[in-house]
């Protein structure tokens, strides 16, 4: 965001609000839409408004980072909480996995005997034995999915397992631990049993032992010399209380301060001089008995500016010549991660447009009914000014990423619910977001209308009522629809196809078609997707690419062919004037919402892949 303080910037919001009156007025005949918003929407004085974060939190270089201000807002759509109900109803009922080569008729499933549900007081010990049976005779094999932290799974050598664990203050609550038994015939064959363990309050907490904290992992990260790199330091002990972190020996000029806002997180901030492996010691300090520590090491792969080279133009050098552009979806918050200075250079370098990959999304944003997370947005916005981006708005109306309170609503509400978002959202980020996803995957594969929440409340029109409130107040921005698996002929496109004629039929304003494009290497619909491509055009829209990325379909997919997938999917763009924009859900495999399928240009190492390649030859490949 500017400066709050800049004339300019008062002058712009001042005239965005005068805009925003008249322009709901012009809504109230279209669609019939009230005008409170505005007033409604936080003022620069709202509890929520965005302080200034201290540079020594974060590697953001020539742009202002502001973080969120007070208590983090509570998370929502926490995981499932199993109620004292279900405990109660006993031992949840097995699941069998059978493999089509298996007739349960002959086979019958492996099974656990004598298990039932466990009650244990925090600071005492649980021991659960696992014996599983095989009909046939034989011995099953056995696992359990996800251990709790301290618990053991060990082996009695007599075709039984013991769970032994002494949980403690942070582990109240009902866990529900898994084990899965193997047929000894079929490795596939698979029966999955859950015991619950309920963990009550000790009586007496004294009783129960002190442990000593441990560091939350720390995964490895490549930075590049001379760039600034913060590590957020998080220590956690089981008995529910926050260790202190202290670094015994401090890289040259760096900071360790305890964090503004969440006391458990200690950032460390340096700028690491020379290339190759750094290690740094980190140790954590029980706060009920300080002589309980915890030594560990976190590790950072430090590269320099020659391995990071990359040969021939840049990107957006390339697209630019093509009249195209070209871009990536940001990872929320990059400028908190170790790598973030080099995360914010290589993007900077490359692309021309941006999409906040989910701080723009409404549970992220609006988690609680009139209350708003703004500072990753707003960030996002001052990197995009500072290195020349446009930006994406994403997405408006979703049906995914809602908070609770919005699935609460009742569905007469939820119409002014929707206005009131657009209004907040257009508002503070109208004059600085080129292209607005509006409306993101309205349709079911089987080309009817999804049935989000917004189209229960009100059918079809939500699509017309938002898009036309958007072009009301934004009369220049570019309004998209955004849609995925639409990139092969079938019944979505042409259901897609078929929405967009009604809206068009009802006047409704719409500027283009998002191709989200999540594939695999095995893509091979090109012919498809060029027909596609060519329906979205003969209506009078353009074509955007807004969310590609290639997945290694499998063990056997090469990088090559990942490579070929994106050069021919941009080079099908590059055929139409109408398409103009490619964006990719990422760049780096090391951020990708899909790493394990590493479908993106860059490896987790900023190391370009052969797709980058493929995609300076599709560009600058002659019309
Ligand atoms: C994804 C993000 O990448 C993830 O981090 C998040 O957990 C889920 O959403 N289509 C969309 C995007 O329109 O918003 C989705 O983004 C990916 C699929």
């Amino acid at each position: 965001m500017p400066d709050p303080d800049k004339p300019m910037y008062k002058l712009r919001t001042k005239m965005s609000r005068i805009y925003l009156i008249a322009a709901c007025m012009a809504l109230l005949a279209i669609a019939g839409i009230g005008c409170n918003a505005s007033s409604d929407a936080p003022a620069q004085s709202s509890p929520d408004e965005p302080v200034a974060e201290d540079s020594a939190f974060n590697t953001a270089i020539g742009f202002t980072v502001t973080m969120d201000p007070g208590e983090r807002l509570p998370q929502l759509q926490p995981e499932p909480q199993i109620t004292d109900q279900e405990f109660e109803q006993g031992l949840p009922e097995a699941v069998v996995s059978v493999p089509d080569t298996v007739d349960p008729a002959t086979n019958q499933p492996p099974f656990f005997i004598g298990l039932q549900n466990v009650t244990v007081e925090a600071g005492e010990m649980v021991s659960i034995l696992f014996d599983p049976e095989d009909p046939e005779g034989d011995l099953p094999g056995m696992f359990i999915e996800k251990l709790p932290q301290g618990a053991t799974f060990d082996d009695n050598f007599d075709g039984t397992k013991t769970f032994n664990w002494q949980p403690l203050q942070m582990d109240v609550g009902i866990l529900r631990l898994t084990a899965v038994a193997i047929d000894p015939d079929d490795q596939s064959y698979l029966t999955t049993q859950a015991v619950l363990v309920k963990v009550t309050e000790a009586e007496d907490p004294a009783s129960i032992p002190n442990v000593a904290p441990s560091l939350d992992p720390v995964r490895v990260f490549t930075a590049r010399a001379g760039d600034p790199v913060v590590f957020e330091l998080k220590g956690i002990d089981l008995n529910g209380s926050i260790p202190t972190i202290e670094i015994p020996a401090l890289p040259d000029g760096a900071s360790f301060n305890q964090h503004p806002r969440f006391e458990e997180i200690f950032v460390l901030k340096f700028i690491p001089t020379q290339a190759g492996e750094l290690s740094i010691d980190v140790l954590l300090r029980d706060s009920t008995d300080p002589s309980l520590t915890a030594n560990e090491t976190i590790t950072l792969n430090v590269s320099d500016d020659v391995s990071l080279q990359r040969d021939g133009e840049r990107l957006k050098t390339l697209a630019q010549s093509r009249s195209v552009l070209i871009g990536f979806a940001a990872l929320q918050s990059f400028y908190h991660q170790p790598d973030g200075a080099l995360y914010a250079s290589i993007a900077g370098q490359e692309f021309n447009v941006v999409t906040p990959e989910n701080s723009m999304k409404m549970d992220t944003i609006n988690p609680l009914p009139g209350r708003y997370q703004f500072a990753a947005t707003d960030n996002l916005i001052a990197y995009a000014q500072h290195t020349d981006m446009q930006v994406r708005g994403h997405p408006l109306l979703w049906h995914r990423q809602l908070p609770d309170w919005v699935l609460e609503t009742p569905i007469e509400d939820l119409e002014s619910v929707m206005t009131q978002h657009i209004n907040v959202l257009l508002d503070r980020y109208g004059n600085d977001v080129a292209f607005w996803d509006v409306v993101n995957e309205p349709i079911n594969e089987d080309g009817s209308m999804r049935e989000s929440i917004w189209f229960e409340s009100m059918g079809e029109s939500y699509i017309d009522k938002s898009l036309s409130q958007v072009r009301a107040m934004l009369p220049d921005s570019v309004l998209l629809i955004n849609e995925f698996d639409i990139g092969m002929a079938g019944p979505k496109f042409d259901g897609l196809m078929q929405l967009l004629d009604r809206l068009q039929s009802r006047g409704t304003p719409v500027d283009a078609v998002g191709f989200q494009m999540h594939v695999f290497s095995s893509y091979d619909q090109f012919n498809e997707l060029r027909a596609n491509f060519q329906a979205v055009v003969d209506r009078g829209l353009d074509i955007h690419i807004t969310e590609l990325d290639v997945s290694l379909a499998d063990g056997n997919a090469s990088l090559q062919d990942q490579a070929s997938v994106y050069e021919q999917i941009v080079s099908i763009c590059l055929e139409f004037s109408q398409c103009r924009v490619i964006q990719m859900w990422g760049f780096t495999d090391q951020y990708s919402f899909r790493s394990i399928f590493d479908p993106l240009p860059f490896d987790r190492a900023y190391q370009s892949k052969p797709v980058y390649q493929a995609l300076q030859s599709a560009l600058s490949a002659t019309p």
